[in-house]
């Protein structure tokens, strides 16, 4: 089947990193050349945060950080750029996670003097899990960072993933002088100043005008690495990239704008077009005509003006028109999009057409759940939206008991954003949340505030860890008997059981030998 220009030129990719590595100052830089934003000036402290483009709620701007992700769309070169931001602080929620479910690759930016920090680490987990292509840029080379070859080292052995260095560093820290293509052959000069930089070609490694520029020491330091990347290494496979399995490198200075083009150029070729999409019946291709696409993140009241509730849209296949009707398949209506939107953070546009790959909004009257599938007509689910279990849980209490009504709602509305899980005890009616980063503590205790005007108490809980119970249903109904007082259900109706410790968790493996206690719930 050949594929469709509209779907061929789509790129939907999220940035993995962690705080502070420069996703931010990359995103501006992207923008710019996408000719989104006019200027792109420095990125603010982040204490002066309250025009960051891509913050959108009350509270990122009083933290000064950002904890909702949203969509930006850019074209560059030919090509339509989706870039889903993954929320950047060190406490997590499923949103950051389930962001990397609704892209068909991943860019993952590294601090030079840092290397790989922990919110990588944990976010290349969920890129594994899917087979990921991904694209390494290893950003601050403008500062004294880490050798070049133990970061490469550093992110084979702990990212698992091959290394192919498209480029190499002349020089770091104030001495830094540029970076060397392999594969063109072409010498970028560093300077602060934009227009100062300079692409040189060269002859080969060996050019004696490198040692002009960069004196001997460093020329024979870049010559050594030269050799070992090009001898040593595995050549670059596109179909090893395709799979996940190896990522080309590429070194720079976002803030500096150096090496963000040739990073992007790269996205361009290699990056895929949407890719053909798992359901529980049967492959789905992109470029099928019939449109199909799943739901991966819902928000509340992103304008404070408006209660409002937006659903975001993985296009998966085909494309749609405005106003067109299409099946909601849990429920088995027909819904009609009256106004789907694009975003580009704050702003919302309303759109009359879009293609696979490609992420839009439409307003939630209250139906939709994350994980759910829309297609023109046929039934099938898309697989692999996975829950991810909570780390930290807590009881939640009413302050203003007039409020109850007020509190269920938000509790239910936000635990459908996903942000929260929301579950109820089989023997007490306190209902209970849980997250998988401490900060959403906060984030819900605001928003109940804020949005509903339910003041609550948290009683954090302590815990070893939740499981879902999966099995026959006598033996569920025997372990909830059993362990009434962990046990609840999520709003799924699913059975879960909160392990107060390690010990209680593998006397139900050896028990309960029949059921499966699982970390994450796929649908
Ligand atoms: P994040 O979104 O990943 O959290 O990172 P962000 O872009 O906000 O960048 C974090 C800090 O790193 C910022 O400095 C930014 O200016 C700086 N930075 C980004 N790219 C580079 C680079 O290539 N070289 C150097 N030297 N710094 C870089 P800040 O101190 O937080 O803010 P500001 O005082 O610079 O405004």
């Amino acid at each position: 089947m050949s594929i469709h220009p509209e779907i061929e030129k789509r790129r939907t990719f999220a940035i993995v990193s962690h705080p502070d590595a420069g996703k931010t100052t990359i995103t501006e830089k992207f923008l710019w050349y996408g000719n989104v934003i006019r200027e792109a000036g420095h990125v603010r402290a982040k204490a002066n945060r309250s025009y960051t483009v891509s913050d959108w709620m009350k509270i990122e701007q009083q933290r000064g950080i950002s904890v909702s992700s949203s969509v930006l769309n850019f074209p560059f070169e030919g090509c339509q750029f989706n870039l889903v931001d993954t929320p950047g602080h060190q406490d997590f929620c499923e949103d950051t996670y389930r962001a990397l479910t609704a892209v068909d690759a991943a860019l993952v930016l590294i601090d030079s003097v840092n290397g790989v920090e922990k919110q990588t680490i944990k976010l290349m987990e969920v890129c594994r899990m899917r087979h990921t292509p991904i694209i390494t840029f290893i950003n601050k080379m403008d500062l004294d960072g880490r050798n070049v070859l133990d970061l490469l080292d550093e992110i084979e052995n702990v990212l698992q993933i091959k290394v192919s260095p498209f480029t190499l560093p002349i020089g770091c820290g104030k001495l830094f002088k540029g970076v060397y293509s392999i594969a063109e052959n072409t010498f970028h000069t560093f300077n602060k100043e934009e227009g100062k930089q300079e692409i040189l070609k060269m002859t080969g490694a060996d050019d004696p005008r490198l040692l002009e520029i960069c004196g001997e020491n460093w020329t024979k330091e870049f010559r050594e690495q030269y050799d070992m990347v090009t001898g040593a290494m595995e050549p670059f496979d596109r179909d090893k990239y395709l799979k996940g399995e190896m990522c080309p490198v590429f070194f720079g200075s976002a803030v500096n704008n150096f090496g963000v083009r040739q990073l992007l150029n790269a996205f361009t070729k290699l990056a895929p077009p949407p890719m053909i999409r798992e359901t529980d019946i049967r492959f789905v291709d992109p470029n099928e005509p019939n449109f199909s696409a799943f739901i991966f993140k819902i928000q509340a009241n992103m304008d404070p003006k408006h209660r409002d509730r937006t659903a975001f849209l993985r296009i998966c296949s085909g494309s749609f028109t405005r106003g067109e009707k299409v099946f909601h398949c849990r429920s088995g209506r027909e819904i009609r999009l009256a106004a789907p939107t694009a975003f580009l953070a704050k702003d919302k546009e309303v759109i009359d057409h879009a293609w696979a790959g490609d992420i839009v909004g439409i307003n939630d009257p209250g139906l939709f759940h994350i994980g759910d599938t829309l297609t023109n007509g046929e039934k099938f689910n898309f697989t692999g939206i996975p829950d991810f279990a909570p780390e930290f849980f807590a009881r939640v209490t009413l302050l203003n008991p007039l409020k109850s009504k007020q509190m269920n709602k938000g509790l239910q509305e936000l635990s459908e954003e996903g942000a929260t899980q929301l579950y109820q005890p089989v023997k007490s009616p306190v209902p209970v949340i849980g997250v998988v980063g401490e900060l959403q503590f906060d984030v819900l205790q605001f928003r109940l505030s804020a949005e509903y005007g339910a003041e609550v108490a948290l009683d954090r809980m302590p815990s070893f860890g939740i499981r879902w119970v999966v099995g026959p249903e006598a033996d569920v109904e025997a372990f909830v008997s059993e362990y009434a007082l962990d046990c609840m259900q999520d709003k799924e109706g699913r059975t879960v059981c909160l392990f107060p410790n390690e010990y209680r968790l593998n006397l139900a493996v050896k028990n309960y030998e029949k059921l499966q206690f699982e970390l994450t719930s796929n649908r």
